[in-house]
């Protein structure tokens, strides 16, 4: 069977995948993707993506034990235990928490997907691994493919598209798939980029942001190619490392 990936290029698009019933992949690179990947990497136990900080204080003051994570204009929200830099989801930290998230666009890509029957969180640290899991679950039950970059405050994001054309690349060569024109020109555009993937991502206007505030470190870690093989999932309100092996 034949599976069309389709792409969406904004979190505000989601729901166009979700009506099409397909399985979608969220992918928002720099950072909240690469940090929820991080963090259940780490043995965080579950990460809950929430839209506005206050409904992240809420959650708290009903489970005291949630850490609270999470940015606005890249900053860690005042009273947060951590921002929303993935190389501060360490093992230390994060091992056996539950982590209540809140950021400007990734989080609200994954709520918008809410309904989907199956949603994925991708990055390009797990580009392999998300594009895996996302044609099982396709191929078992006979649905297409959504790459859903969030975009930063409803505008296009380089970094996000250049990742979906990553997927878009292991979609190809795993199995039996059909590429839309959006998922196509994505794919072409990470065929340019990917012999320098972090030179690329330091042009796009976030990154030269994050970079502003003293974030490059985080534009480089969030730029590497499969480092971890994991595929998380979002259920329910939750999102977890459901199977690692693929
Ligand atoms: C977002 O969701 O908009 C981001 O992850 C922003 C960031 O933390 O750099």
């Amino acid at each position: 069977m034949e599976i069309r990936v389709n792409l969406e290029l904004k979190a505000e698009t989601a729901p166009r995948a979700v009506r099409r019933g397909d399985v979608i992949v969220a992918i928002d690179v720099l950072r909240c993707s690469s940090t929820i990947i991080t963090a259940l990497t780490n043995g965080a136990k579950a990460v809950i993506p929430v839209e506005t900080v206050r409904e992240a204080e809420k959650m708290r003051e009903m489970n005291p034990e949630y850490l609270l994570a999470g940015e606005r204009r890249g900053l860690k929200p005042r009273g947060f235990d951590m921002g929303n830099s993935p190389l501060e989801f360490t093992r230390e930290k994060v091992e056996g928490r539950e982590i209540v998230l809140t950021t400007t666009s990734g989080t609200k890509a994954l709520r918008r997907s809410e309904g989907a029957r199956w949603v994925l969180v991708g990055a390009f640290l797990n580009a392999r691994s998300a594009a895996r899991k996302a044609l099982q679950l396709a191929v078992k039950e006979g649905l297409d493919i959504t790459l859903l970059t969030a975009g930063k405050r409803g505008r296009f994001s380089l970094e996000d598209f250049i990742c979906a054309g990553a997927i878009a690349e292991e979609l190809k060569v795993a199995g039996d798939t059909t590429l839309s024109d959006g998922a196509k020109a994505a794919n072409l555009a990470y065929q340019t980029a990917k012999e320098d993937l972090l030179g690329t991502l330091q042009r796009g206007e976030h990154a030269q942001y994050l970079v502003k505030i003293g974030l490059e470190e985080d534009v480089e870690f969030c730029s590497q190619l499969n480092r971890y093989e994991v595929a998380p999932i979002y259920r329910d309100g939750v999102v977890r490392l459901w199977n690692r092996q693929l």
